[in-house]
């Protein structure tokens, strides 16, 4: 018999046609792997909430190794492991796994978790949140339990005819990943010409294995008699595939396994196509060419309409001794030097406040203030992208003098972004920073309370001034000894960061929307300043040039795209999580990137800010309102979107080790997708 791998040549016998891709895709790997390394570690019983993935051979054999399946979270013992299955759960399923202690290991595939993240983010903006999939399926289960209160579910282009909303609703759509890629584009075509202005997921939310086994199944369909997909009667993608099938015209039947498959389904077939859903095992597949073997289809042959190289991380903790071994070596490393970074900075801010405060207690304010800030929190983006830019660019972890450099130079650009931070909060009139009130805030609170002489606001706002002008003195004197080239990108940096806030307060005295300029300010103040920079610094202290251009493009790309969010973040997003106000930037006036492109290209907001132009200031509650209403947010998402892309694009051919390009691939993500 031939193996499924090898192609014989046709000889006019009866023949199967093997589908490439077919079978497991990234998402299942990864969540049957999360509970076999489950049972390792934690030994068995862990107790899984449902099917891992939908197959019932997969079920079994983890059931062998000592997995117990339930179908709630509620049956679990407290304190017990509980994996949550790829299908992804609602919050309140996470709610009572909480509730009971119980251990979490979340299986969801990173594309269902990526829908969720949506369906919030459409929640926040109070859209109501059209889902189209099954209703029944866990997956849907839990994206609508995202926001039960103002989601409905439309399961085909029937129900999307019939859906009535009422006038005015602002609506989003979002879908199941494994649906029909045809049926689903008609029924958002239907959803769309009902309902205009509806918006939907930045990128499709169909999975790129569903796309691809379904057009797989497309190709084989059209030169098959049958056609045979591997899989269980619960699984949607495998369904979708069947259906994918017949709608080509070809007869198309389901398999759990070899045992069922009917000889008399065989009569008067030629050509059997196969192929095996997401979440069917290859052995599986490999059992029915016995069959059909044995049934006389000898010849084999692939055909094969994409290739595959998705993989998916598993959660940290999980790696296999050995499989990740260079990334947790990276993590490792990183970790240590952003902390000896910190370190740094808290030896030298107890230093000066010991030296200050001997000479009079007040003298010692401003220092303590900066010291508060960088005990407030903060992301460490500058630092963490820096010390980043020196290991992938090959700097030796254990060479002492490059690590004193790069940990000299993450901790100046901390404590540089301390000394912008307190003058941004003073130039933007902003009450707070990482969920504390900013410096000039709390000292023109202490000056008022005590009723001393003086206005208190000027006495805030020059206690600002000064720490800020410390912490930038701190800074330049962690990086005087930085070799040349690496002086000149320090000074680039902090110029071009002056002057992209200079043109954001210019911006907001005379602020006509002029998308190109802001977003120049945008790439000044943030993607040079917190990402391509320090990547160059890093760099630069491993002694490498030649990937300034990479470091160039990656970080002007992944730097909008932070700004963008850090736009997006202030307009609509949540205090309590981002540790700022908001909706700060429309009441100072900030024509930032968002609210410039929003201007030019929506015409009530256009209007808006034209007006506030006339009249001496806009209307920040009307404005907030009409940019909420232009999908604004929607059309910026994208921008993002193509911003990571292309972030990931400038790493694609660069002289980069391939677990640096992950690495910083998923770096753009994060800041890009950040929710603080
Ligand atoms: C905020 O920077 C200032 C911008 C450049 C938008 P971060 O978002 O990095 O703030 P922290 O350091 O995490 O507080
Ligand atoms: C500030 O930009 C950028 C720098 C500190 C260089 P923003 O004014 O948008 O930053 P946030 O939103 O206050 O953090
Ligand atoms: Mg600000
Ligand atoms: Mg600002
Ligand atoms: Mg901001």
């Amino acid at each position: 018999m031939a193996t499924a791998l090898e192609n014989s040549p046709r000889t006019g016998g009866k023949r199967v046609i093997l589908a490439e891709p077919r079978g497991f895709c990234a998402g299942v790997d990864r969540a049957i792997e999360i509970v076999e390394r489950a049972l390792e570690i934690h030994g068995a019983p862990v107790y899984v909430r449902k099917q891992i993935v939908h197959n019932e051979h997969v079920v079994r054999e983890l059931e062998a190794l000592g997995a117990r399946f339930v179908d709630s979270e509620t049956e679990v013992p407290d304190g017990a492991v509980c994996i949550f299955s790829a299908h992804g759960v609602s919050p309140r399923v996470r709610d009572n796994a909480a509730r009971r202690h119980l251990t979490v290991i979340d299986a969801t595939c990173p594309l269902v978790a990526k829908v969720h993240q949506e369906a919030r983010r459409f929640a926040r903006d109070e859209r109501t949140l059209i889902l189209v999939g099954h209703a029944d399926h866990e997956e849907i289960e839990g994206t609508f339990g995202e926001a039960p209160d103002r989601t409905v579910i439309v399961q085909d282009a029937d129900e999307a005819r019939r859906l009535e909303l009422p006038p005015g609703t602002s609506a989003a759509f979002l879908t199941q990943t494994t649906l029909s890629v045809d049926d689903t584009s008609e029924i958002v075509s239907i959803l769309r010409e009902r309902f205009p202005g509806l918006v939907g997921p930045g990128s499709e939310d169909i999975c790129y294995a569903s796309q691809n086994r379904q057009n797989a199944v497309k190709a084989i369909a059209k030169r098959s008699d049958l056609v045979l997909v591997v899989g269980s009667a619960n699984s949607s993608n495998t369904i979708r595939m069947v259906e994918v099938a017949r709608a080509a015209g070809t007869r198309a039947r389901l398999l759990p396994d070899a045992d069922r498959l009917d000889p008399a389904w065989l009569a008067e077939v030629e050509t059997v196509g196969l192929s095996a859903g997401a979440s069917a095992p290859e052995v599986l597949v490999e059992q029915v060419i016995e069959r059909l073997d044995a049934l006389g289809y000898t010849e084999i042959e692939t055909e094969t309409t994409a290739s595959e190289t998705v993989v998916f991380k598993l959660p940290s903790g999980l790696q296999r001794p050995g499989q990740d071994d260079a990334a947790d070596a990276e993590d490792a490393a990183c970790a240590a030097l952003l902390a000896r970074a910190t370190a740094r900075i808290e030896e030298l801010l107890s230093a000066e406040c010991s030296r200050w405060g001997a000479v009079d207690a007040r003298a010692a304010l401003p220092v303590e203030a900066v010291a508060e800030l960088v005990a407030a929190g903060g992301k460490r983006l500058r630092p963490t992208f820096c010390i980043s830019g020196y290991l992938a660019a090959g700097g030796d972890p254990d060479d002492p003098a490059g690590q004193d450099a790069v940990v000299a130079a993450a901790a100046g650009l901390e404590l540089l972004h301390a000394f912008a931070l307190i003058h941004d909060d003073v130039l933007d009139n902003s009450p707070t920073r990482r969920g504390v009130p900013t410096v000039h805030v709390k000292h023109t609170a202490i000056h008022a309370e005590r009723g001393w002489v003086g206005e208190a606001r000027r006495y805030g706002e020059g206690m600002a001034i000064l720490a800020g002008d410390l912490a930038f003195g701190y800074a330049n004197r962690l990086t005087a000894g930085l070799p040349g080239p690496a002086m000149e990108i320090w000074t680039d940096l902090t110029t071009e960061m002056i002057i992209g806030q200079q043109l954001d307060v210019a911006l907001a005295a005379e602020p006509a929307p002029d998308p190109d300029l802001a977003r120049w300010i945008a790439v000044c103040k943030s993607g040079r300043y917190t990402i391509h920079r320090p990547l160059a610094l890093g760099a630069s202290i491993a002694g490498r040039s030649d990937l300034q251009e990479t470091f160039e493009a990656y970080g002007v790309a992944a730097g909008e795209a932070f700004q963008l969010r850090d736009d997006l973040l202030d307009a609509f997003g949540d205090s309590a999580t981002t540790g700022k106000p908001a909706g700060l930037d429309v009441n100072e006036h900030r024509m930032n990137l968002l609210l410039a492109l929003a201007a030019t290209r929506d015409a009530q907001v256009g209007r808006l800010v034209a007006d506030g132009l006339e009249g001496g200031g806009w209307d920040p509650t009307r404005l907030r309102a009409a940019l909420l209403a232009s999908g604004a947010d929607q059309e910026i998402e994208e921008r993002i979107d193509r911003l990571v892309a292309s972030a990931r694009t400038a790493l694609a051919t660069a002289p980069l080790t391939d677990g640096w390009r992950r690495r910083l691939g998923e770096m753009a993500a994060r800041v890009a997708y950040r929710d603080h």
